[in-house]
């Protein structure tokens, strides 16, 4: 694990940019932190990194968005089993060549592929966030 001090969002969007360039076709990467922590805007910085020019919005009510095939954003949080996701067909993502990014995957954890990789993002103050990666 290795750590990264951002102090602004625009940090947090170049470094995940970076971070994407480290991803495989097929990787699943957790995106743990509470809520307001920046998970949403680490995808973003993900997206420019694989080269996805549409705007990342979180997709809260829809529970995925699919970017080409290229990039799954995924948010759980309205999600209350892996069982539910896995009958809405969101499982299936986890196993096709695209990077897939998840937001609250505790709320699935019993459905997540094994060998997940994980970024963990930390609240530090209003502008700085620890990021812890692998
Ligand atoms: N260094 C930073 N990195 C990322 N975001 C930051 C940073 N400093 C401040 N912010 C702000 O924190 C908020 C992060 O929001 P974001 O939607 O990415 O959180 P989230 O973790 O996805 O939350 P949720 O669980 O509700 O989906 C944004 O308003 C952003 O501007
Ligand atoms: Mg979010």
């Amino acid at each position: 694990m290795a750590v990264f001090l951002s102090r602004g969002e625009e940090k947090t969007r170049r470094f995940a940019a970076q971070y994407a360039r480290s991803l495989k076709p097929g990787d699943v990467v957790i995106l743990d932190g509470e809520m307001g922590a920046g998970k949403t805007v680490f995808a973003k910085g993900v997206a420019e990194g694989l080269g996805i020019e549409d705007d990342i919005t979180s997709p809260t009510y829809a529970y995925m968005n699919d970017y080409y095939g290229k990039l799954y954003h995924y948010d759980c949080y309205r999600l209350t089993s892996g069982a539910q996701a896995e009958a809405l067909g969101l499982t299936d993502y986890f196993y096709a060549d695209g990077v897939c990014l998840i937001e609250w995957a505790e709320n699935i954890a019993d459905v997540l592929p094994e060998n997940c990789k994980k970024v963990i993002i930390n609240k530090v103050s209003q502008n700085a966030r620890e990021i812890i990666y692998d």
